[in-house]
């Protein structure tokens, strides 16, 4: 069991409260619209993409029923990731991320300084495509294999490519509802993706924590990207700011939903029309608890910046372009260096 210290204890702002309010939650939305035809085909999807405006607008997280993505492959992927978990600590650092491959294996991370209450295995969505993940220079790219691939579970790759190739269809359908849901092309944001996308999955596990009104499993942040597509499984953790009072609501575990949040990519793109909201993970005492979520990052090139189309007189750019490669290299480099200051043992 981890020893705790103080590195662990969020400021008393952001204590987690042990009965969090539990009201509808966030909007719930059927897809079923978009999985049976192709979205711009369709004139049937109106009121789909109205309900995923305002879902937006209001929470900037909703859940998806009847989103197409087969539940063998999500069983498959808890199933394996309980597996990898289970290991020991020497076991998983064989896959251990280094300063060459921010892919892999770690035993912690920090949101804001705070040491998480948490191990993840973080996977790139694009492999063996070679990739800059530890640069912004394109001639130093490596694969995530430079670290030894998992042994354990069996066929751990494959699963995890299987079920990253449906994340990645089911982020460009959402991608094309947010789209409309802004008044503009559907395809608008494909280019964005289609060359050196740095999209990633990740799988987390949640220990039980002796101090769960002491810790957090992740503290409160926005996602950097442009969505996320999050598996929980039935244990409750996950909380979202809700934007009308700024109170901290639990997201309900829903058997085979999907989570979706939009990052901070979607709140530039959108001239803040849309934001990226808050969330965070609180722990428990008694249940280990997994999630996956799917980072919809678009290729390293891109150049984020407000859209023409929704800047005018009116509503004039609210933001300066940025590379999102050297960000997100940044990021990873970042993090890196906090992950190896100290180590915990789970
Ligand atoms: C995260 O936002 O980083 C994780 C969310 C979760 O585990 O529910
Ligand atoms: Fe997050």
């Amino acid at each position: 069991m981890a020893e705790v210290d103080t590195a662990f204890f969020p400021e008393s702002k952001d204590m987690p409260k042990l009965s969090p309010i539990q009201v509808e939650g966030i909007p719930i939305i059927d897809l079923s619209p978009m999985t049976s035809q192709t979205v711009s085909d369709s004139s049937s999807i109106e009121g789909l993409v109205k309900e995923i405006g305002s879902a937006c607008k209001e929470w900037g997280f909703f859940q998806v029923i009847n989103h197409g993505v087969p539940l063998t492959l999500r069983q498959n992927i808890e199933k394996a990731s309980k597996m990898f978990f289970s290991q020991t600590l020497e076991e998983k650092r064989k896959v251990s991320r280094d300063e060459r491959c921010p892919m892999g294996y770690y035993d912690t991370e920090h949101t804001k300084n705070v040491r998480d209450w948490k191990e993840v295995f973080d996977f790139l969505a694009k492999d063996p495509t070679l990739v800059p993940l530890t640069s912004d220079e394109h001639d130093d790219r490596l694969t995530q294999w430079t670290n030894p691939s998992p042994p354990y579970p069996p066929h751990f790759k494959d699963i995890l490519e299987e079920y990253v190739g449906e994340m990645k269809k089911l982020s460009f359908k959402l991608m094309e509802l947010i789209a409309l849901s802004l008044g503009l092309e559907a395809n608008k944001f494909e280019e964005f993706f289609m060359k050196d996308e740095t999209s990633s999955i990740r799988l987390n596990h949640y220990p039980p924590c002796p101090y769960p009104h002491l810790a957090l499993g992740v503290g409160r942040h926005t996602d950097p990207g442009a969505l996320t597509i999050l598996a929980q499984d039935e244990v409750e953790g996950l909380e979202v700011k809700r934007r009308a009072d700024d109170e901290w609501i639990s997201v309900k575990p829903i058997p085979d939903a999907y989570i979706i949040n939009l990052g901070d990519i979607v709140q530039v793109w959108s001239n803040d029309a849309y934001e990226s909201v808050e969330h965070r993970v609180v722990v428990n005492s008694e249940k280990e608890r997994f999630s996956f979520p799917f980072f919809f990052f678009p290729a390293h090139e891109t150049e984020v910046r407000p859209l023409e189309e929704l800047i005018n007189g009116q509503s004039p750019s609210k933001y300066r372009p940025y590379k999102w490669g050297k960000y997100i290299v940044h990021r990873h480099n970042t993090n890196f260096k906090k992950q190896n200051v100290e180590n915990i043992q789970i």
